[in-house]
């Protein structure tokens, strides 16, 4: 797709003055996103002017994936999409779409269709073909990056097959390896111009080892040489300062995907610490405070670092609106903006990482196909 200019890019004006998160990352060629709500646009006046100020890309953090468009099998329901796309033309963004094939927020028909056995391997097949078409062809010229594939390699407490992926994930257990080079060759024939990635979390080193890494990177390889059209990998970027991060290894990761001729993205960005409720989500430790941001600069320079990295995306704009509650409990303050809508000491450490690189690397997401 056509991505607009430098100026609509960097946010409107053209200000150089303009500090926002999307008018930094322009100086480097890079897109700054944020996961989106797409309810709320509109309806939301605090959380639709940051979105509309702030971020240079926007995937939409449910809208897209099928249990959303297609509730009831054949009939679509591309609202809340649809308005995503509108309100980023409207406003110089670029959109990421996801995702296409995932084993999570599937439609219940689907699911039960294939539990009862109503749904056979094939049929089931067949209607992946239709919807991965079907929803690429709705969006066509629309969509920068589409989240293709979605989380189907195993982590360390799950069990690999020989190859890496998840013996146990839905469609590699229903339709085998195979499906995850013919899904991308079915995206790239409804739009050619999109970005077609490979997304997931942990698959840079993030546990503390790379068997995670080496089994993406080993598959993706081979895809490369099959000729399957993959154009990049999605690091998810879901940090917890409990654990610690190795931003080396991070980098190196990134790199080396990035070596194999592939552009990586950063595409959901967030660093959870314990917090004292889920309301007012302060961290309770202090030294919290100083490893949240800490961490969150990590990753966004690791993207920096590798010219390959074309966008860095946060998952979601505030602490009172993210997934992170209701997964970990206890934990929380992930986001750039707190439960309030104020921006948080991350904001200020990730706008001064984004001035120091200001010219330092071209990031080729400003302008051009894919
Ligand atoms: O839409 C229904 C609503 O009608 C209902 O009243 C409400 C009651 O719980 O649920 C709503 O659905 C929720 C949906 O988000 C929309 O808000 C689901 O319960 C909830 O489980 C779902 O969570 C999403 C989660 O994916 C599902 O796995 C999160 O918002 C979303 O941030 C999260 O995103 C994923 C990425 O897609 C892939 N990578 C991991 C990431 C975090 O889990």
């Amino acid at each position: 797709m056509l991505v607009p200019a430098a100026v609509a890019f960097a946010n409107g004006n053209g200000n150089s003055a303009d500090t926002s998160l999307r008018a930094l990352a322009a100086k480097q060629g890079l897109r700054f996103g944020t996961a989106v709500d797409a309810s709320q646009l509109g309806t939301n006046k605090a959380y639709t002017d940051i979105v509309a100020d702030q971020f240079s890309v926007v995937t939409a953090e449910n809208a897209m994936k099928w249990e959303s468009v297609e509730p009831t099998q054949g009939v679509y329901n591309w609202k809340d999409a649809d308005a995503l796309v509108k309100f980023a033309e409207q406003h110089g963004q670029v959109v990421r779409g996801h995702t296409l094939m995932w084993h999570n927020q599937l439609p219940s028909w689907l699911t039960t269709g294939v539990g009862n056995g109503t749904i056979s391997n094939a049929q089931l097949r067949d209607i992946l073909h239709k919807h991965v078409t079907d929803e690429v062809t709705h969006f066509k010229g629309k969509i920068w990056q589409w989240d293709v594939i979605n989380e189907v390699f195993a982590n360390s407490w799950e069990t690999p097959q020989a190859d890496g992926l998840n013996a146990n994930d839905f469609w590699v257990q229903h339709l085998g390896s195979g499906i995850i080079g013919d899904v991308f060759r079915w995206a790239h024939k409804a739009d050619p111009k999109a970005v077609l990635m490979y997304n997931d979390y942990n698959i840079t080193g993030e546990d503390g080892t790379n068997v995670k890494f080496q089994a993406v990177y080993n598959f993706v390889k081979d895809l490369r040489k099959q000729g399957v059209p993959i154009d990049g990998i999605g690091e998810q970027g879901h940090l917890d300062t409990q654990y610690g991060f190795d931003a080396q290894r991070y980098q190196a990761d990134l790199q080396a995907y990035a070596d194999l001729g592939l552009k990586v993205a950063i595409t959901e960005a967030d660093v959870r610490t314990f917090v004292n409720n889920s309301t007012e989500q302060v961290p309770t430790s202090s030294l919290a405070q100083f490893a949240q941001p800490f961490e969150f600069s990590e990753l966004l320079k690791g993207c920096e670092l590798v010219s390959q990295c074309i966008s860095f995306t946060a998952w979601g704009v505030h602490d009172g609106d993210s997934w992170i509650p209701g997964t970990f409990q206890g934990e929380g303050y992930g986001l750039l903006y707190d439960v309030n809508m104020q921006p948080k000491t991350v904001y200020s450490t990730l706008q001064q990482d984004l001035e120091l690189a200001a010219g330092t690397a071209h990031h080729g997401a400003l302008g051009g196909d894919k």
